[in-house]
């Protein structure tokens, strides 16, 4: 059950359930870009995000990656384990494009083999800088053995779901996650996997599947993450 909100950050509402471990997301629809200076209301567009990233989640788990994901409950609210989030925005890069573009020069669609795995400081008054290892452990409470452990389940995420979206023609480009400790310590998995923190280009045409349409103006937000739920919903 519905207790109080706790939280809310731009994308979703947080709230506590009866239960003290277990929370709530219930996914807004709003669509924010460049730190929240470009913004709309998108109806619809809370319960894409919520059954793509419930669908991605139960994939994972089903692989075995600890994850804070419990059920869905309806079609913009999921039920989760309550975490302390990690103030990380943990990046995984294929192929350049966006800001490894823009900040390093490198030419776009670069395959990055293996994976490039990047750190951002999850922080709107500084914009989310770019850190390294060092950085992490001292500004997020964490070890040095817990960033390996973030980076290597970050890339092991990566190794299943390049295959899982290959299989219905999506290319996996780039994608943030974020990773939370639950009431005994452990890091997991938390925060949403979606065609808002995803690049996803369709193998065919290149086009893209994902939040960049609404970055760039460049197409319709509900098709394409309509498009990305349906085939998913191919996946047996
Ligand atoms: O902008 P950039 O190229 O660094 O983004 C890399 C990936 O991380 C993209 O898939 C983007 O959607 C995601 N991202 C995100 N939230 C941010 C920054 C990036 O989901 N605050």
């Amino acid at each position: 059950m519905k207790k109080e909100l706790l939280y809310q950050g731009k994308a979703k509402y947080v709230y506590q359930t009866d239960k003290p471990n277990q929370l709530i997301l219930a996914y807004k629809d709003q669509a924010t870009a460049f730190n929240g200076k470009k913004k709309e209301t998108i109806i619809g567009k809370g319960r894409f995000n919520n059954l793509i990233s419930a669908k991605v989640f139960q994939f994972l788990h089903d692989k075995k990656i600890p994850s804070h994901f419990i059920e869905l409950i309806n079609d913009t609210e999921q039920l989760v384990e309550k975490t302390m989030i990690i103030p990380l925005e943990v990046v995984v890069r294929n192929l350049a494009t966006g800001s490894i573009v823009k900040r390093l020069g490198f030419e776009e669609k670069t395959t990055f083999a293996p994976a490039l795995v990047e750190l951002y400081y999850k922080n709107d008054d500084l914009d989310d800088p770019i850190i390294n290892d060092q950085h992490a452990t001292l500004l997020t409470n964490t070890t040095e053995e817990e960033i390996e452990l973030i980076k290597g389940l970050a890339l092991k995420i990566n190794q299943l779901l390049i295959p899982y979206f290959e299989q219905v023609g999506v290319k996996l480009v780039d994608f943030k996650l974020e990773f939370g400790r639950n009431q005994s310590g452990k890091i997991v998995l938390a925060d949403e996997i979606s065609p808002d923190t995803c690049r996803f280009w369709d193998v065919e045409t290149n086009s893209s599947l994902d939040k960049d349409v609404f970055r760039q103006g460049t197409g319709d937000l509900l098709s394409v993450y309509q498009e990305i739920l349906n085939r998913l919903g191919e996946i047996k």
